[in-house]
């Protein structure tokens, strides 16, 4: 179906591979050859070093190509997908990697598209000079123009549930990786590997009072939302839910999701209420953004267990993807509570990695008793007096259930320790699997 009247419509060319004036001009007359495509004007062709990450590679040239355009987005972008595999660019084309030619639909009238395959206006092209001084050039008026800057910021749960449809309808693998915000490297990476998997990526920052223990200060959780949208730019999500309280839990508010032998012992058994609070908010986020998977750090492993048994439990049509836990260099857990020890403890906070690693390297040169694992763990940890340790447990990888003296085959060991002489004490948790390469 063609758009009635034609819209003015402004791709973006480059090329740094082969003839690359002749594959621009090349683009120009096979645009001006698509029936209901008009060339109006073509920019001067400037050179622009590579940026970003990828392989080493030459520079581009570039232009931008004004057109009238009677034909829809998703049809002009299909022509234009033709014209960049004619020119000998290989489709799904490698991130980064050099490219005969490469044509961007930049603005097509005022029309927003937001679709798993095309996003309209161009995501970056505000910070591309190579984009924007060509556009001057052919008399766009730029700031008007409408820029995608960074995540979306959503409060609203109708509001985001509406976006969530629209991505959905567009075709769109919908990520979700839900915290609290204070966000660090380790929740940057759970989202980088959410964007690498899915075509939208939807950060939540919501610190949940259901699930803080009438011990535990809901209020001094540290809160950081302007340094937290710089972490989730810098990862490339594309919107942020971050609700109220209110908005979250109005004020008749009375259903609760109840966790079963999951959320019972280790953690579970120190913070009573706690993976309730957790799996009734994730629930929750669930529900409201309707995500096709949900990312959460392997750090948190029994939130991980209950999560994964919640979403089974209720039947939530969502993937739980696992992810490897980001270390210090020194080996120690990412945790924002990590911020609060003090110099001493965080030189031997290293002491529960040491003790989970030697307990693995153990397993790798083939012992299997349970208790001789856990005691060279144990041993390592009593060395350090700075460490007050909770627990140090061996339990299942599958579900972590409790595991029976004597030879096991696999198991995760799970370990809890306070540190007391911080700016406040610090309870620190680690995990490592005994047989898998889960450390990222
Ligand atoms: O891991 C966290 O930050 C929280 O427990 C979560 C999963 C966001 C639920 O509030």
């Amino acid at each position: 179906m063609n758009h009635q009247r034609p819209q003015i419509v402004h791709v973006a060319l480059g090329s740094n591979e082969g003839d690359r004036d002749a594959h621009l001009q090349r683009a120009v007359d096979r645009l001006a050859q698509v029936p209901g495509v008009q060339v109006r004007r073509v920019s001067s062709v400037r050179e622009t070093a590579f940026v970003g990450d990828g392989p080493a590679q030459g520079p581009y040239r570039n232009a931008v190509v004004e057109l009238a355009c009677s034909l829809p987005p998703h049809a002009l972008f299909a022509c234009c997908k033709q014209i960049e595999a004619e020119a000998g660019r290989q489709l799904p084309a490698p991130r980064n990697h050099p490219r005969p030619l490469d044509i961007d639909i930049v603005f097509f009238g005022d029309d927003v598209v937001d679709t798993r395959d095309l996003v309209i206006p161009h995501l970056r092209w505000h910070e591309r000079d190579f984009v924007r001084q060509p556009l001057v050039e052919l008399g766009v008026d730029v700031a008007a123009k409408r820029r995608w800057s960074g995540p979306e910021v959503i409060e609203a749960p109708e509001a985001m549930s509406a976006r969530s449809l629209q991505w959905r309808t567009g075709g769109c693998v919908i990520g979700i990786v839900p915290t609290m915000g204070s966000l660090h490297a380790g929740h940057r990476r759970l989202m980088e590997i959410a964007r690498a998997e899915c075509d939208r990526v939807i950060a939540t920052i919501f610190v949940n009072p259901l699930q803080f223990g009438p011990k535990e200060d809901f209020t001094a959780y540290p809160r950081d939302l302007a340094g937290d949208l710089a972490v989730c730019r810098q990862a490339g999500v594309d919107a942020v839910f971050a609700p109220s309280v209110a908005q979250m839990y109005e004020p008749a508010f009375c259903s609760h999701v109840a966790v079963g032998a999951a959320a019972e012992g280790l953690e579970g058994a120190v913070r009573p209420g706690h993976f309730a609070g957790v799996a009734t908010v994730v629930a929750r986020l669930f529900a409201i953004a309707q995500p096709t998977r949900g990312y959460f750090g392997e750090k948190d492993a029994q939130q991980l267990a209950v999560i994964r048994r919640m979403t089974r439990d209720l039947g939530f049509p969502i993937r739980i993807v696992p992810c490897a836990t980001v270390r210090e260099p020194d080996g120690l857990a990412m945790s924002s509570r990590n911020a609060y020890l003090g110099a001493a403890d965080r030189a031997a906070s290293t002491v529960l990695a040491r003790a989970l690693r030697s307990a693995r390297e153990a397993f790798r040169r083939g012992e299997r008793d349970r208790d001789r694992l856990l005691q060279r763990a144990r041993t390592i940890i009593a060395n350090e007096p700075r460490a007050g340790l909770d627990y140090l447990e061996l339990r299942s990888e599958e579900d972590l259930a409790e595991l029976p003296p004597g030879p096991i085959a696999s198991g995760r060991m799970l370990v809890a320790a306070r540190f007391i002489d911080g700016v406040r004490p610090v309870r620190l948790l680690d995990n490592l699997s005994l047989d898998g390469a889960d450390e990222a």
